[in-house]
């Protein structure tokens, strides 16, 4: 850690010296925590220029310690990058009380240090704030956030009184100090992705200390797994949602009279999932059934396929083991068991008399039930070359009729509550 102002020798000898331990980081807290006497002399340099601390910096008190567990929480569970980003902010906000909060990542295509999330500063400031992570040089917060990227080195400016330039314009003259500010680096396993800067003003009376920012280190450590995790995660889902359209577009080219049908299909999962109250993960598993759900007429040859006009019994006991196929083919994804079960079961049917297995009622898997009758209802609302759409009304009654035989009853009320709006959103879309 860098520092300006103060001596912070014991700071340094005390990092090196839990570099040695094998949990660090409990060593600095520890050791920290009988150094509280320090913060003594900041207090002092802040009443010399007459800023009130009215706060003591009781870091790991009660309420401040439990909304630390609940953001780190927060941080690890968190798999969407947007979401995380916000969660950082608002999380170091609440847990520290700090006046400014500003996530800066560096961004590939700008090749600057960009502020994707801040908290108490003016736009217009943000809006100018693009950092060069060459521009080491200086004083400035902007060659702190450089130096602090490029060299992963933390910077705790703790004496701003002496310097020339350290203050904010907010609007017109009205000046707004930060009496301290502290920039952390944000990495992970992989690379550096950007800082943490975090300020207080003087009306605050709360003021920063060296065991503060070895916390904040640590939250910075941890935001950087998490944000690496994240990006990773959205990588992760990127590549199956492509693999999965990839293969709508297999399906739908054998199987041309099914044209658009798993695109709609898709859609209706997610219209009927977050009515069902799915969270994101199990969303993400329905959307993805649906969009394989017939993978399996892969296998099926071109004549039985597209044969036009109706199938003959041995014809049709042949179509029918798509649905086994299916899952016999994605047996490699065995951590999507949802996914592999909704293809295997969904033709079976709420009265047993469905295949490959026969199940019958809540015995046949949630997502195949799902499926079950999102599949019929968007086949009947559309064109295929062996018979004409039904009108929304007329197909609503259609499902109506075999709520109870074919389809689970609970879910057929469900999709018989769409609005005629919301299918035909998803009709358009198709
Ligand atoms: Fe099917
Ligand atoms: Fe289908």
């Amino acid at each position: 850690m860098t520092t300006n102002g103060n001596n912070f020798q014991w700071l340094e000898d005390t990092r090196k010296e839990a570099s040695k331990h094998c949990d660090p980081y409990q060593y600095l807290l520890d050791r920290l925590y009988y150094a509280e006497a320090r913060n003594e002399e900041y207090k002092k340099s802040l009443l010399e220029h007459g800023v009130t601390a009215k706060k003591t910096p009781a870091m790991m008190e009660r309420e401040t310690a439990e909304r630390f567990v609940s953001l780190l929480s927060e941080l690890v569970n968190e798999k969407n990058t947007e979401k995380l980003c916000d969660k950082i902010a608002d999380g170091l906000r609440s847990v520290f009380g700090y006046d400014r909060v500003g996530l800066m990542l560096y961004d590939e295509n700008t090749g600057k240090i960009e502020c994707v999330r801040s908290l108490g500063l003016p736009e217009s400031y943000i809006e100018n704030l693009h950092i060069d992570p060459a521009e080491t040089d200086g004083e400035k917060m902007r060659n702190h956030v450089a130096r602090c990227f490029s060299e992963r080195k933390s910077f705790f400016i703790t004496d701003r009184f002496k310097e020339k330039e350290f203050n904010i314009r907010m609007t017109g003259n009205h000046k707004v100090y930060s009496t301290q500010y502290a920039v952390v680096p944000v990495y992970g396993k992989l690379k550096t992705y950007g800082v943490v800067t975090v300020a207080v003003q003087p009306d605050n009376g709360y003021f920063m200390s060296d065991r503060e920012i070895i916390i904040l280190e640590f939250i910075a450590h941890q935001i950087g797994s998490a944000l690496e995790n994240s990006i990773l995660n959205m990588k992760v889902e990127k590549f199956y949602k492509d693999l999965s359209s990839t293969f709508s577009t297999i399906i739908e080219e054998r199987d041309k009279c099914t044209a658009g049908h798993c695109g709609r299909l898709i859609r209706f999962a997610g219209l009927v999932g977050r009515k069902l109250g799915l969270r994101d993960a199990e969303l993400r598993e329905l959307e993805l059934a649906a969009s394989l759900h017939d993978i399996g007429k892969i296998a099926i040859s071109d004549h039985l396929l597209n044969k036009p006009g109706k199938l003959t019994r041995d014809e049709y006991e042949k179509i029918k083991v798509h649905a086994a196929k299916g899952a016999e083919m994605m047996m490699l994804f065995e951590d999507n068991k949802n996914v592999i079960d909704a293809v295997k079961y969904h033709h079976e049917r709420w009265d047993g008399q469905g295949y490959p297995e026969m199940k019958k009622g809540k015995n046949i898997p949630f997502f195949a039930r799902v499926l079950n009758v999102i599949d019929a209802f968007d086949v009947m609302i559309n064109n295929r070359p062996y018979k004409k759409a039904k009108t929304i009304s007329s197909a609503r009654r259609e499902l109506k009729k075999y709520s109870g035989t074919q389809f689970d009853p609970e879910l057929c009320k469900l999709v018989l509550d769409l609005t005629d709006e919301e299918i035909e959103d998803i009709q358009r879309s198709g």
